[in-house]
């Protein structure tokens, strides 16, 4: 495995993306911990050192042991880990007069071939993307320039005896074209096997289900999303009959939902399925909330009681399986080992009431979403389920904002259902990300014939995005959303005004609450 140690950059994720895409297994650390004692239990065949905010001549920075170099790890630092490692290791690292923001061509300084340059600079140059205000500004010993831009001599650096190497931009982002191929130099020169294909994770994690569960009994809250399924298929693998999946129909969920899921597990995989119909019993706690965090709170809990009163019932259940993903759970890391201001309570990992009598097992903990897509095909999940866009937790209940009520639910089911077919029609549902509806709490005027009309108002929100972190609307023809906003105006009596959400994540979120 490959470690990244993490010193609070914004995109330190998308390094273990890129690295994971190269079919590497990493895993993400933050500075603070005892990293010398990780490093000997994980035996991280290769290191990064991640971005960061601070700059290294500030008191009490962010660093790193000394001992570490020594243990002969190829390390590859990037921005403020470059500028870390060239310091630990000798060098200068000074504020510069001019910062480097954004898109900057780099050209090459040493003439011989370098391995990390394999396939690099073709065109004599490379478009990289800098964010940095301090630089190196002289090299350790050992060390060599490879690649400079306008304001940095040292955009590259290496100490090949060492395996030691330095970037001042951002190889992981986006904008930094060959940034991949980048990484895949440094793990060629680390010697690393890229074996972290999605066969050898199935495998891997069956394996370790297996050892930690035994012959104990596990509930699966199955909710019909790719992320819990294919919890539910691994468990299959691992446990067999002592795997009893639990869905619940929370009166929250989309049209004809709870038929489509309960068929395809209970018929086609032959899964141990309980259904519960717990739709009063949520839709009665919620009665008259209107604060967002309020129905999370309320909703998480409920599927909480739910679940561990029908554990109760079935006996020797020890566990709860649920399909929390990794970018959940480093979402908490912070730079100050605190966790990050909490902008909504994703209820599978912060809505969890403190004393639980389950104990929670989480397969896909340490996995991406693309990456849990790729264990879904190869455990033969059916397409449909693969391909489906993101569905919260807290379901329809955070796209109803206000006052829940049951005639808007039913409203918001048949829009929802209306843009979806639409999608699927206009062969758009596989290039969006997530696509979901709104009703608000607002009716407006309108016309119909020659009729008054006063009904709600839906919003149509459809995103592009990588990993849920940020997003841009998707951008749709006029044809597409005029026929889409007819289609729902004329055939879905209470609603007479369709908008189409604008916003991107950040300033907005996904979801409307
Ligand atoms: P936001 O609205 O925060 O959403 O931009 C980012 C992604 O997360 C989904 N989401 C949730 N998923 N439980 C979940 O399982 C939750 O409580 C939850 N809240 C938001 C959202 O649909 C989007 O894909």
């Amino acid at each position: 495995m490959l470690l990244i140690i993490d010193f609070g950059s914004q995109v330190t994720q998308l390094i273990a993306r890129r690295v994971r895409e190269l079919n590497v297994y990493c895993e993400i650390i933050s500075w603070e911990n005892d990293l010398l004692k990780n490093i000997e239990q994980l035996k991280p065949v290769a290191l990064i050192l991640s971005g960061g905010p601070e700059s290294t001549s500030s008191d009490n920075s962010p660093t790193i042991p000394r001992e570490i170099f020594d243990l002969k790890i190829p390390i590859l630092g990037i921005c403020y880990g470059h500028q870390l490692l060239c310091k630990l290791m000798g060098g200068k690292v000074q504020k510069q007069s001019k910062r480097e923001f954004g898109r900057t061509l780099i050209t090459k300084t040493i003439e011989q071939k370098s391995p990390l340059l394999n396939g690099l600079f073709k065109k004599g140059f490379e478009k990289v993307w800098m964010s940095h205000g301090d630089a190196v500004s002289q090299l350790p010993k050992n060390f060599v320039s490879l690649a400079k831009s306008d304001s940095s001599d040292f955009a590259i650096v290496g100490d090949f005896k060492n395996k030691f190497f330095g970037v001042q931009f951002h190889p992981e982002v986006f904008h930094t074209k060959n940034g991949s191929l980048l990484f895949k130099n440094f793990l060629k020169i680390a010697n690393i096997k890229p074996n972290w294909t999605a066969s050898k994770i199935t495998e891997d994690i069956i394996y370790k289900l297996k050892n930690k569960i035994g012959e104990e009994k596990v509930l699966c809250a199955l909710s019909g999303g790719v992320d819990s399924s294919v919890t539910a298929l691994l468990l299959n693998k691992a446990i067999g009959s002592n795997l009893t999946c639990i869905f619940v129909d929370n009166g929250l969920l989309r049209k004809n939902e709870p038929a489509q899921i309960t068929k395809l597990f209970k018929k086609h995989y032959k899964i141990k399925l309980i259904s519960i119909n717990a739709k009063n019993l949520f839709l009665r706690r919620l009665k008259g909330i209107s604060e967002p965090e309020k129905k999370r709170k309320i909703i998480g809990k409920t599927f909480i009681e739910v679940f561990e009163s029908q554990s109760e019932k079935l006996k020797g259940i020890k566990y709860l399986a649920q399909g929390t993903l990794y970018p959940d759970v480093i979402e908490s890391i912070s730079i100050h080992g605190k966790s990050s201001h909490t902008i909504k309570s994703h209820h599978n990992v912060g809505g969890l009431p403190k004393n639980m009598n389950l104990k929670l097992v989480e397969p896909l903990r340490a996995l991406f979403k693309d990456e849990v897509r790729k264990i879904g095909v190869n455990l033969g999940l059916d397409k449909t389920f693969i391909q489906r866009h993101p569905f919260p937790g807290p379901g329809l209940a955070i796209r109803c904002p206000g006052v829940i009520s049951n005639k808007r639910l039913k409203l918001l089911r048949e829009v929802d259902n209306i843009f979806v077919s639409q999608l699927i029609k206009y062969k758009l549902y596989n290039k969006i990300w997530q696509a979901l509806a709104i009703i608000l709490p607002v009716k407006s005027v309108g016309v119909m014939g020659d009729a008054r009309t006063h009904e709600y108002a839906c919003i149509l929100r459809a995103v592009n995005s990588t990993d849920g972190m940020t997003a841009d609307f998707f951008y749709f023809s006029k044809a597409f959303l005029s026929e889409t906003s007819n289609k729902i105006i004329n055939e879905i009596e209470g609603v007479n005004r369709v908008l189409f959400d604008i916003t991107s994540k950040p300033p907005g979120t996904i979801e409307w609450e």
